[in-house]
């Protein structure tokens, strides 16, 4: 299994975020995770295509763009215009969830779905093998800082023997609460990819980076 760090620039300082994204990129993150979202799927909002476009000359880490967002099917070709490589819809979010998902790939990025904590694996059974990443919300999505649900891990279990017995390769993304010191027994559960917001960017986000890669490596095979 190979693990990846996703750090949220929801927890950057925005004063500064073009430094902010190339630190941790240069300290090892493979992913930027980029919280987009509208005030009405989630009661926050954040930033959007301006955002990503400003930021994409800043780095060559994949961009993966996390869409809190009613109706996301209308903005993924402006995410991709603006660098998304990865565009992340919810199933919660999404009337016509398959037509989405074919908007994003013909689109040339790769596509992901995310689940809250509250919504069952199994509303992905049609479109699984059509995914590049599942999301599993570990907190409510639409604020950082949150507490990690641990009845989430119940489902992260669950899909990655779905995943392994279909014989794909999708990837699982976990989602808020993620932490320095939570991580291990969230990989053991079966995700490989990990959004972390607060504890990356509420310290010295070079060395936050660099204690999750070291923990990533002592479990690669
Ligand atoms: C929450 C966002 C997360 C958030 C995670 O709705 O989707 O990506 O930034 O923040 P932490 O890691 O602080 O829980
Ligand atoms: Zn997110």
């Amino acid at each position: 299994m190979y693990y990846k760090l996703a750090p949220s620039i929801l927890a950057a300082d925005f004063c500064n975020l073009g430094l902010e994204v190339s630190t941790v990129a240069q300290a090892g993150a493979e992913y930027i995770h980029l919280d987009v979202m509208d005030g009405a799927f989630v009661p926050s909002i954040s930033f959007g295509m301006p955002v990503l476009k400003s930021l994409r000359p800043c780095t060559e880490a994949v961009f993966d763009v996390h869409m809190m967002v009613e109706d996301p099917g209308r903005y993924v070709a402006d995410m991709k215009a603006c660098g998304a490589d990865i565009i992340t819809v919810h199933a919660e979010a999404c009337t016509h969830l398959d037509r989405v998902v074919n908007q994003i790939r013909e689109q040339g990025c790769r596509a992901g779905v995310a689940l809250n904590p509250a919504t069952p694996i199994h509303v992905l059974d049609c479109v699984l093998d059509q995914l590049d990443m599942v999301l599993i919300m570990t907190v409510n999505p639409g604020f950082g800082g949150q507490k990690f649900i641990p009845y989430t891990l119940d489902k992260v279990r669950s899909l990655r023997e779905r995943i392994n017995r279909l014989g794909l390769k999708t990837d699982i993304q976990v989602d808020g609460g993620v932490s320095a010191a939570n991580v291990r027994g969230i990989m053991e559960a079966g995700a490989n990819v990990f959004v972390a917001g607060s504890a990356v960017f509420g310290g010295d986000a070079a060395a936050k980076t660099k204690e999750f890669i070291e923990i990533f490596k002592g479990y690669e095979s």
